[in-house]
């Protein structure tokens, strides 16, 4: 390439001094081979300063947030630090139960005002709650009766005021009931998930989001030994925890994946909490392992989130000091698995 032309239609680099790091960004966007010189790039940009050029507001496809908040979310470490909320007391009998705020950030990211959150672990309503938070509706199913029980109450006694969950006793004055508290109306249906999910059409859901049990042997002698807190479990064979061993575990997983993928809408999540596991001597890397499974079923395994949550993490135990590596293992994994546009 000759570079009189170019000078003869910009004789002057002041003119276009100041645009060093624009011209820089075109040049790498239009792929400039190397060698090009430099007064083309520099042409190139102010034609596009001069002719007002502006990129297109992007349409956000997925969400409500902004571009700066969409990118916060795309770290992979999440530490959250949140006080317990209101409903705190009751949930806590579940010992696996997620914070509202967690699950109302990760539904803020993965569906839009108004859209619908399926939860087929419900537990005692940690997703339902934090759809609540986040103005989205929610439908969940769990198979043991004692936790709808206790989400029944929630609805029951609280509401959402302000962004916060509180009891109803306390927001009403003596004019009644405040006007602006929203009632605490998702579903939750009591029934094994499999079951209850085969009833629902074909593409009806914009996102499922839930914390399954993390594979089996959750018992005293098992699972809290080893890692942040034991599971109650039911004592019904048609709980994914009570699986026979983790193959097992991981084919509930594989039919789980195939309801999850006929459900969801092309182009929606299936977001997973998943801890890891520490059983027989080695680290067993489940989140990854059902993140790999859920691929099987055709979903694109998007990428995770390690979540740490500092307001329940216990003092570290001296497991084999001295002996050998043992972790403890205080993250969870957020796995993001997305259904496909066209499929
Ligand atoms: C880790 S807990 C979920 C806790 C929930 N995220 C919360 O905040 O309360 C997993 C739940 O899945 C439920 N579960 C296990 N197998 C199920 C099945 N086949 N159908 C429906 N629920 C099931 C368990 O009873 C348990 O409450």
């Amino acid at each position: 390439m000759s570079r009189a032309p170019l000078r003869r239609v910009f004789p002057k680099n002041e003119e276009y001094s100041n645009l060093a790091p624009l011209t820089e960004k075109i040049a790498v966007a239009a792929k400039f081979p190397k060698g090009v010189p430099c007064v083309a790039k520099r042409a190139l940009a102010l034609r596009v300063v001069q002719e007002g050029h502006q990129p297109e507001p992007r349409e956000n496809r997925l969400n409500d947030l902004s571009g700066a908040e969409w990118l916060f979310w795309t770290s992979t470490i999440f530490e959250t630090f949140y006080p317990a909320d209101a409903t705190h007391k009751l949930r806590k009998q579940h010992g696996a139960m997620k914070p509202p705020e967690v699950m109302a950030e990760i539904i803020r990211f993965f569906t839009k005002q108004g859209e619908e959150v399926l939860d087929p672990f419900a537990g005692v309503g940690g997703t339902l709650l934090g759809a609540a938070l986040a103005g989205r509706r929610a439908l969940g199913f769990e198979i043991n009766p004692q936790w709808v029980d206790v989400y029944n109450r929630i609805q029951r006694e609280f509401a959402v005021v302000d962004g916060r969950i509180v009891r109803l006793g306390e927001i009403a004055s003596d004019e009644g009931p405040r006007k602006d508290a929203a009632p605490l109306n998702a579903p939750m249906l009591v029934g094994d998930c499999m079951h209850l999910m085969a009833t629902l059409p074909d593409q009806s859901v914009d996102a499922i989001v839930a914390d399954p049990p993390y594979g089996c042997n959750h018992g005293a002698t098992g699972f809290k030994n080893e890692t942040n807190f034991a599971m109650n479990s039911s004592t019904d064979p048609r709980d994914f925890s009570n699986a026979a061993d983790l193959p097992a575990f991981l084919e509930r997983m594989e039919s789980l994946g195939c309801q999850a993928w006929r459900v969801l809408k092309p182009g929606r999540y299936l977001v997973l909490m998943v801890g890891d596991r520490y059983m027989r001597g080695e680290f067993v890397p489940l989140g990854v392992m059902v993140a790999d499974t859920l691929r099987g079923v055709g979903f694109q395994f998007k990428g995770l989130r390690i979540w740490w949550n500092k307001a329940t993490q216990r003092p570290l135990r001296p497991y084999a000091v001295k002996t050998c590596f043992v972790p403890n293992i205080v993250h969870q994994n957020i796995l993001v698995l997305r259904r496909p546009d066209s499929t």
